[in-house]
């Protein structure tokens, strides 16, 4: 793993965009993998400056988000498809066909899944996937356990993820859905390229073990150490104990 580290998260979110920015240039046809949280929002506010100085260019590109909340409509403000339309899908030349998100009020979530998971397959696969990492450790919604899944699926939310996540339902844990959906470790680890942004004190600790810990189903951004193009961009507070 290829380690970044940045004196602020305000440079760790530039660079990060501008890595983006360029990757457009390169391959204005790329498949980009997306996450949400509140680390990557001053990524998507750059990635919008660059796009509205020239800089970046949408317009053939296709995108798929991790992950998206059981039970709630793509319009729900609680959303993760309505978390990416403020930060970044309505402000960039996107086209809409290209956009392609997990829909959590589908009558059939196991069917949702598998439509997900065909539909990367079918776009010839992920080239560059961005990746937050929950305090626990997770990846998208891949949470810490016994056994992970590889491939997109329902999730049951650990209670530390739903509180993490409560500001979007208004700071009430108890209104965020206690399921999800999620790309899989398997489909994660498919992407060509994969970059972990991690900013904060808070996320030290998981920092340090999925660089120098064991590969294990406990700590599922461990088995990042599995891949052969993956960056690790943090600020100097997530980088605190390596
Ligand atoms: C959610 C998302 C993850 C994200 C995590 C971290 O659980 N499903 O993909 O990495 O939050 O969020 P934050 O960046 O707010 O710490």
């Amino acid at each position: 793993m290829h380690i970044h580290i940045f004196d602020t998260p305000a440079d760790a979110a530039t660079a990060l965009a501008r890595r983006v920015a360029d990757a457009l240039a390169q391959r204005p046809a790329i498949v980009l993998g997306l996450p949400t949280g509140r680390t990557p929002v001053a990524m998507y506010a750059e990635l919008r400056r660059l796009h509205a100085a020239g800089e970046a260019d949408f317009s053939r590109a296709e995108t798929f988000n991790l992950d998206e909340f059981a039970g709630v409509e793509p319009s729900h403000p609680g959303s993760f498809r309505e978390y990416m339309e403020t930060h970044l899908f309505r402000a960039v030349n996107l086209q809409r066909n290209r956009i392609h998100f997990l829909d959590g009020a589908a009558a059939d979530l196991d069917a949702e899944c598998r439509r997900y998971e065909n539909e990367i397959e079918a776009s010839g696969g992920i080239d560059l996937q961005v990746l937050g990492i929950g305090a626990n450790g997770h990846i998208g919604f891949n949470e810490p356990g016994d056994t992970l899944i590889a491939v997109t699926h329902r999730v049951t939310l650990a209670d530390t993820t739903r509180r993490d996540n409560a500001a979007l339902f208004g700071g009430d844990p108890a209104r965020v859905p206690r399921e999800a959906l999620s790309m899989g470790m398997g489909t994660i680890l498919k992407a060509g390229a994969l970059i972990l942004v991690a900013m904060g004190e808070r996320k030290a600790k998981c920092i340090e073990r999925t660089i120098n810990g064991p590969i294990t189903t406990q700590l599922p951004a461990s088995f990042l150490q599995l891949h052969r193009c993956a960056d690790l961009y943090l600020d100097r507070e997530a980088a605190r104990l390596l």
